[in-house]
């Protein structure tokens, strides 16, 4: 048989309910926990209908008191979780703006940056300054044919002057890499009328054994002028200023003769040793002396296949050697690290 009820009792045990709630509520560390404290005294199936049910059991006198009591338990409760709720709410949020915070000091992820391989930025400073003079930018196949590489620059078949080039041939017929830049000079000639100023760079091929100063690949920038009453002081001059924008205003050069089938006269254009300034070190082959390009008027047969009147034009071209002067602007001592791909080595050219 169930307890008799009094109004002491379900008053007691009512307050017994509120007190342990709000002390619970207290003590909780989250808000799910409130949450679940809330359905298991107030829900329908809660602890506090579970206290009511006795009511019936009660003179009909007691039951409004009851029902009052009830009531500020219920008010009570409700606002213990409801402030718990509010301030447990409000330490999650601290927490968790906390830990997503941005650390606007923290250092960014660094951004990888490429860079120019150290020929295409050495191409570019020798365009810079021959842009000055007005030479615009051409560019040639490397696959050539045997007329634009030899015979159109006065180097007949069976010529010995043929030797001064080994050539790699294509399996094409007439057909070869290029052995230097020259052949732009016809290409541009037949493509423009005087007056002309071309700069021509691009990669030149030759049979050779590989080693730290030689390589079967390599580039040349060659370079093109002709007009009415060009001649070889204004070559001079080009290729001084040429020297003392790259290497130094007080960087010493000198002409030396030269031979080439294509030019008439021909030189060698010399810079005085960048390592040893002329101090004849092992660099410079003891000589004091770094050569730099060569050089010269264009022959007037080389202008003729041209299709340019040799009485009336004159021209001078050169051709310099692109690894030749990347090794003196940067200090590298080995030809084929250009050719290597070593992220180490190119990566130190920023
Ligand atoms: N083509 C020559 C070489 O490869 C260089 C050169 C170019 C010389 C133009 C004179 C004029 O050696």
């Amino acid at each position: 048989m169930a307890e008799p009820v009094d109004l002491a009792r379900m008053t007691a045990e009512l307050h017994a309910l509120r007190d342990e709630t709000l002390a619970a509520a207290r003590a909780a560390t989250d808000t799910a926990a409130l949450e679940a404290m809330e359905l298991e005294v107030l829900g329908k199936k809660g602890r506090l209908t579970a206290v009511l049910r006795g009511i019936g059991g009660l003179p009909a006198e007691d039951r409004p008191k009851v029902g009052a009591i009830a009531n500020e338990v219920r008010i009570a409760v409700e606002g213990a979780l409801a402030a718990a709720a509010q301030t447990l709410g409000s330490k999650e949020l601290d927490a968790r703006l906390a830990a997503e915070r941005v650390d606007v000091t923290t250092p960014g992820r660094p951004i990888r940056r490429g860079s120019l391989h150290p020929i295409n930025e050495t191409i570019g400073a020798i365009a810079e300054v021959f842009a000055q003079f007005g030479f615009v930018v051409y560019e040639g196949p490397e696959v050539e044919d045997d007329t634009t590489n030899f015979r159109m620059l006065n180097i007949p078949p069976d010529h010995p002057a043929r030797d001064l080039w080994d050539t790699l041939y294509v399996d094409l017929p007439e057909h070869l890499l290029r052995t230097h830049t020259s052949p732009g000079q016809i290409r541009v000639m037949h493509q423009e009328r005087p007056p002309i100023r071309a700069l021509l760079p691009g990669r030149c091929f030759r049979y050779e054994a590989v080693d730290a100063s030689h390589a079967s690949e390599f580039f040349q920038v060659e370079g093109l002028m002709v007009d009415e009453g060009t001649t070889m002081a204004d070559l001079k001059g080009l290729l001084d200023q040429f020297a003392h924008a790259m290497f130094g205003a007080d960087r010493a050069t000198r002409f030396r003769p030269g031979y080439y089938p294509f030019t008439e006269p021909s030189v060698a254009f010399d810079i005085l040793c960048v390592i040893c300034d002329g101090a004849k070190c092992p660099a410079c082959s003891r000589t004091g002396w770094m050569t730099i390009l060569g050089a010269g008027m264009v022959h007037p047969v080389v202008l003729g296949y041209g299709g340019i009147d040799p009485e009336r034009y004159q021209g001078f071209a050169f051709g310099m050697g692109v690894e030749r002067i990347a090794n003196l602007r940067h200090a590298v001592p080995d030809l084929r690290l250009y050719l290597e791909n070593d992220q180490r080595f190119l990566g130190a050219f920023r």
